[in-house]
């Protein structure tokens, strides 16, 4: 009999949610809106749309397998040098590589639990031990997560703020965990939603890699900046980790359109500002209407928001699909009473809040 490696047979594929399309047609619903996968609501940005037009006309070419240009305005954006940096499809392909670059059995990988599923994933496929950390208030304990370090530590995943609990470490935490981090571990910091944090003590973590520390920030083009669909994200790193992950990748990990998509919309801070201002918006609706129904929720540094409803999340969000409003269960996280939101345009909210009401 053909065996996989040990551990993937126990790996539950992602459960994606179905295409929009085919719930309309399902339900008989023409008017759908989904706030389930964390996207920007506002769509991509005019000027990446405007990029991802004129470079149709090129997509007969391979991309540039080093991203030149794109990794060249990334490098002036964050203040580093191009060699701090690999550009990948999606940041779940940073996540992948440390994976396959640094990972394997005998290795220990701590993370949280109801931390972000991906580093699961990683731990199996390498073969490594998964770690898992207790959550304390439903945020990263680092303390425990630094007690849990062995000399078979070789990664610690940390996702700030972290998805599905919009909860983040702050800087004074992350200082006094890295102390106690030892040189050779490699820490990885999943910055998915940095650009919608406001928080003063949200940690600035380039720092620890300029210190040349084993550390990687992980950023994506997914969330605020609108491109979820073209996948592409990046990390930040010390040049001598970047150079022993970049051979690992594939050649032609990002393609064309999102290099092209990207490289707009970080020019686009107008439209970055509104998104934010948009999410900062929402978030204050969202509280007020959780408090007025009575729901218990999780304050977020995301664009997304975790509510208990008081009954099973999955039945919460399979009645409110019917009505056409696509949320997130969160069982598979470990909360099976809750349900995750993704913070949308004020009429969307008005409408999540609407159906809600009416199942609560
Ligand atoms: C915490 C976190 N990290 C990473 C990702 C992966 O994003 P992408 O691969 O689209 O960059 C997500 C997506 O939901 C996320 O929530």
């Amino acid at each position: 009999m053909l065996k996989p490696n040990p551990g993937i047979e126990t790996i539950k594929a992602y459960q994606g949610g179905k295409p929009i399309e085919e719930v309309k047609r399902e339900l008989g619903i023409s008017d759908i809106i989904k706030l389930a996968s964390n996207e920007n609501p506002l769509g991509p940005s005019p000027l990446a749309q405007q990029a991802i037009k004129d470079i149709s006309t090129q997509v007969h070419f391979y991309p540039d397998g080093n991203a030149f240009y794109l990794k060249a305005d990334l490098a002036k954006h964050l203040g580093v040098t191009e060699d701090y940096l690999i550009l990948t499809n999606g940041s779940n392909e940073v996540l992948q590589l440390v994976g396959e670059t640094y990972l394997g059995p005998g290795d220990e990988i701590i993370y949280a639990a109801g931390a972000f599923v991906v580093y699961g994933l990683v731990a199996t496929v390498t073969g490594a031990t998964p770690i898992v950390v207790p959550m304390q208030n439903d945020t990263h304990h680092l303390p425990a997560m630094a007690e849990a370090i062995t000399d078979k530590t070789k990664a610690i995943f940390i996702a700030n703020p972290n998805n599905p609990t919009g909860t983040m470490v702050t800087a004074k935490e992350t200082a006094h965990f890295m102390a106690q981090v030892p040189e050779d571990v490699l820490v990885v910091f999943d910055e998915a939603y940095y650009e919608y944090v406001s928080h003063p003590d949200y940690p600035h973590t380039l720092p620890y890699v300029m210190d040349g520390r084993n550390f990687i920030i992980t950023r994506t083009f997914s969330k605020i900046y609108g491109l979820a669909g073209l996948r592409i994200g990046y990390g930040i790193a010390p040049p001598s980790v970047i150079a022993t992950m970049n051979p690992v990748r594939q050649p032609f990990n990002c393609n064309a359109v999102a290099q092209a998509a990207a490289r707009a919309a970080i020019t686009d801070t107008e439209y970055v500002k509104e998104s934010q201002k948009i999410n900062d918006q929402g978030k204050v609706f969202l509280y007020k209407a959780f408090d007025n129904l009575g729901l218990r929720y999780i304050k977020t540094e995301g664009n997304f928001i975790m509510v208990f409803v008081n009954q099973p999340g999955a039945d919460i969000a399979e009645a409110m699909m019917k009505k056409g409003v696509i949320v997130r269960a969160m069982a598979g996280y470990g909360y099976p009473d809750a349900i995750r939101v993704t913070i949308g345009k004020q009429k969307e909210n008005e409408r999540f809040i609407d159906v809600l009401s009416s199942l609560v």
